[in-house]
């Protein structure tokens, strides 16, 4: 299977990325700089989520048919009320919002997902409106809704495909911090086995497959 996976040089993209490489998956993987590790099954295409022009280069250069692909490339900034600014939100939404959504649609354009594909969007718990305690970063929580919304609307157009969010755990990565509870190893595993039983479209998972609410 051909895996195309965004921000995967670090965290839980290239954890997902070396479980796939260890199991002789095709992986392209989307990067802004370069990836800390080789393999014959890896390709490494440059890639910027927040610039259309980035996203069109990128489109392009996919030669394989993609069976799943993983919108794992986010930014978090903590800026909470009321100081919010309109340059934290607007680069929040276009790297977890916008980015993904538009990568979607280019690729669907360009007739590079497969008929069956998987799309996976790496949300959070924190993008939850039903579950938000009010605590999060705003920007982070709001551009995470959004996608959200994206997953949704995308499975409602994507018929054939399977089109769903997924929250990865609180996960020790550069984002999530070293107290948080979960490898990236793990939350690595928990997703693939979750896109590899998928059978479900327009939802929102956790990387052990339990359902969450939007
Ligand atoms: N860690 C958690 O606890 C947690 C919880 C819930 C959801 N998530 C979500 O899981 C995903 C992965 O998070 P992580 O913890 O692995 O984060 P991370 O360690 O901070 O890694 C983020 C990745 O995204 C890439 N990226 C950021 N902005 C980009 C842009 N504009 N264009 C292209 N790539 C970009 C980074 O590339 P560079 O190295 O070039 O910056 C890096 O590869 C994110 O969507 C995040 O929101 C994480």
């Amino acid at each position: 299977m051909h895996w195309v996976i965004t921000g995967a040089n670090r965290g839980i993209g290239l954890a997902i990325t070396k479980k796939l490489l260890q199991e002789n998956e095709e992986v392209t993987v989307g990067i802004r700089t370069s990836m800390p590790i080789e393999h014959q099954n890896l390709r490494a295409l440059k890639l910027e989520v927040s610039d259309p022009v980035s996203i069109e280069e990128f489109v392009v250069k996919i030669d394989k048919p993609i069976d799943v692909l993983i919108n794992n490339a986010g930014v978090l900034i903590e800026e909470r009320f009321p100081e919010v600014t309109e340059e934290g939100m607007l680069l929040s939404f276009k790297v977890n919002t916008l980015g993904p959504y538009m990568l979607v649609q280019e690729l669907y354009k360009a007739g590079k997902l497969r008929e069956s594909a998987k799309i996976i969007n790496i949300s959070s718990i924190l993008g939850s409106i039903t579950n938000t305690g009010g605590t999060s970063s705003i920007p982070y929580s709001i551009s995470k809704a959004a996608l959200n919304m994206a997953t949704k609307l995308l499975s409602h157009k994507l018929k054939n495909m399977k089109v769903i969010s997924i929250h990865p755990g609180w996960v020790k990565t550069d984002m999530g911090g070293s107290n948080a509870p979960v490898l990236p190893e793990e939350s690595a595993a928990g997703i693939i086995n979750v896109i590899r039983n998928l059978d479900k479209s327009g939802i929102f998972l956790d990387y052990t497959g339990k359902l969450i609410e939007w």
